[in-house]
């Protein structure tokens, strides 16, 4: 491991509020004047979910879920399970998932098909980074913040080891260091 990680800025605070901005924007456009549900995944939503909140003008409610997956090297193996659920009714409402980061997209698969269950109007799916190319299932995604295809991202949420969710802006953690520990999952 390096004493010190390397920080390489990929996305910057500004840079990260206009496109979210023009997410809520959207995602008001396709819901005119109708409440929606939004919901977080845990942790990693938290940051994002505050600031797309504050650019959608509709009348919202909010939750939360928890996911965990198991896996090795840093990659999901597919088995998911809810550890936090959502607490709020959501049948016959039109919801928007709030995601981070999309990766294999079975955290997002999984979801949806629970979520499903609840008989809410309409299910739909926003993330602030989608890392198509990892994809291991299928899973639609209707608003998308930045596709980004390489590097351990970090920051605005992104942890690594439960660090640097509070950086303002997404970096690239030690760019052209794969440290074995995650470099199979190179989130
Ligand atoms: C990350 C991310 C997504 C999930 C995506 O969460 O926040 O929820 O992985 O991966 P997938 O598409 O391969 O399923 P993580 O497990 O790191 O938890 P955290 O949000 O608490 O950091």
């Amino acid at each position: 491991m390096p004493t010190e990680d390397q920080l390489q800025e990929i996305l910057s605070p500004r840079q990260i509020q206009d496109r979210v901005r023009e997410l809520g924007g959207q995602i008001a456009a396709d819901f005119p004047g109708r409440p929606l549900v939004l919901i977080g995944i845990l942790k990693g939503a938290f940051i994002f979910m505050a600031d797309l909140a504050r650019s959608i003008p509709n009348q919202l409610e909010m939750d939360f879920v928890r996911l965990a997956s198991y896996g090795s090297r840093g990659e999901s193996s597919g088995q998911v399970s809810i550890t936090k659920d959502i607490e709020l009714d959501i049948s016959g409402k039109d919801v928007v998932v709030v995601e981070d980061i999309v990766d294999t997209g079975y955290t997002l698969k999984y979801l949806k098909d629970v979520l499903k269950l609840h008989e809410p109007a309409s299910v739909r799916i926003c993330c602030l980074i989608d890392k198509k190319e990892r994809r291991k299932v299928e899973v639609e995604v209707d608003y998308v913040g930045f596709d980004i295809h390489r590097g351990f991202l970090v920051g605005y949420g992104l942890d690594f080891d439960e660090r640097y969710r509070n950086l303002p802006r997404i970096c690239h953690l030690n760019p052209g260091y794969t440290p074995s520990a995650f470099a199979p999952s190179n989130r």
